[in-house]
């Protein structure tokens, strides 16, 4: 009740959520479903001690994946991108934990695979810019805008983690 009411309210007056309660948008692209990287990546998050709270196999429309790109649609690559991204599933995920959005950005890699350390997703399992196989939000202000853009309210799950004393103290 506390979760659905902070939540509801965390939309509503654009306050995200803080803290441990922060959350990021991350996707694995077309390229890393059809290369089967889903369970890998879910796995280092997962293992990393961050929050799985949404989580959905699907295809991108090319109007969800134009507004969600908006900010690089005057990009030469922009329409290249968008075919890239609507080629095929997407898994979409929500994920929560403290500063969750940088640490996620630090545990994809650099956006070109070729700058980004072994260790990393896109070090470890891509090549190319235009298939760098994970999107992840690069501010808490954009994952809160894809992640209602992307879920709904009700596909976001509250739950207790049992283990959350074992990763915060
Ligand atoms: P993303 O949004 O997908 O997590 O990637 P990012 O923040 O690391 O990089 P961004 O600048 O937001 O670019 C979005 C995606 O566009 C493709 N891209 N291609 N051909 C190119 O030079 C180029 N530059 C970017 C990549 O798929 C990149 O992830
Ligand atoms: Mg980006």
């Amino acid at each position: 009740m506390i979760c659905l009411f902070l939540s509801i309210f965390a939309n509503i007056f654009q306050t995200g959520w803080t803290g441990v309660n922060e959350r990021t948008f991350l996707a694995v692209k077309p390229d890393g479903v059809q290369r089967k990287l889903v369970g890998e990546i879910v796995q280092r998050f997962e293992r990393k001690g961050f929050k799985l709270v949404g989580l959905k196999l699907m295809q991108a429309s090319e109007e969800l994946l134009r507004e969600h790109y908006s900010e690089l649609r005057s990009k030469p690559f922009f329409s290249g991108l968008i075919a890239y991204m609507s080629s095929g599933p997407v898994v979409a995920m929500v994920w929560q934990g403290l500063d969750v959005v940088k640490t996620a950005r630090k545990m994809l890699g650099e956006t070109n695979p070729a700058d980004s350390l072994p260790g990393t997703i896109r070090g470890d399992y891509c090549v190319e810019v235009g298939r760098n196989v994970i999107h992840g939000s690069d501010s808490v202000a954009s994952a809160q805008r894809e992640i209602s853009l992307w879920f709904r309210q009700n596909e976001l799950l509250c739950w207790e983690d049992n283990c959350s004393h074992w990763i915060y103290n």
